[in-house]
């Protein structure tokens, strides 16, 4: 399978690209193809809602990193979306990216993708995640995408801390599953 991976962490080293690792090492050992886009290190433009794209018959007007990343969606069985948890949501410029999706949303929409989650938050409290679970949800549906799985980090201090809990082991093998 094609599996393409979009984070949303600015820190290279963080603790979500930490589990975007595992979880692309489990995928690779199945044999899977990983293109992996760092949306916090690429260069991609906001939508404009100029409506030039119709939503997927004509190209968006950006001409950004979304072009190439538009192909590695167009060709991809799994989506894996990996971010932290940034005031209850995904991060800006990951979400930034899915607002660009609305140049390819027809097209996606027939495909019938599957996708995963994998975040990390900072709080212990539960709860925090459920607003980025539902509107990952809430997109997913829109997008006629099915959910193959979701790992929530939480309650995670660094990636010392985070190399202690079971999470890595939930990537990896969320990857590995596929
Ligand atoms: C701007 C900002 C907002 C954050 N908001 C939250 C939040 O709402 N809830 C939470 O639990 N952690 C929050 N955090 C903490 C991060 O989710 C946490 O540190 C995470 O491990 C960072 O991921 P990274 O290591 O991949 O960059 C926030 C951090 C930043 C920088």
């Amino acid at each position: 399978m094609k599996i393409t991976v979009i984070t949303g962490s600015p820190r290279r080293n963080g603790t979500s690209n930490y589990l975007a690792d595992e979880f692309i090492r489990g995928a690779e050992e199945n044999g899977h193809k990983i293109f992996r886009f760092d949306s916090a290190h690429s260069n991609v433009n906001n939508c404009i809602a100029c409506n030039a794209c119709t939503m997927g018959s004509k190209p968006c007007i950006h001409k950004d990193d979304f072009v190439e990343l538009r192909e590695h969606l167009l060709e991809a069985d799994v989506i894996a979306f990996v971010t932290p948890i940034y005031y209850f949501e995904m991060t800006s410029t990951i979400k930034k990216v899915i607002d660009r999706f609305y140049s390819i949303d027809t097209i996606l929409r027939e495909k019938q993708n599957k996708a995963v989650l994998i975040s990390v938050q900072h709080s212990s409290v539960s709860e925090v995640k459920d607003i980025l679970n539902n509107n990952y949800n809430a997109i997913l549906n829109w997008l006629n995408i099915e959910n193959v799985g979701i790992v929530n980090a939480i309650g995670i201090e660094s990636v010392e801390h985070l190399k202690q809990t079971d999470y890595p082991k939930q990537a990896y093998e969320l990857g590995k599953g596929l």
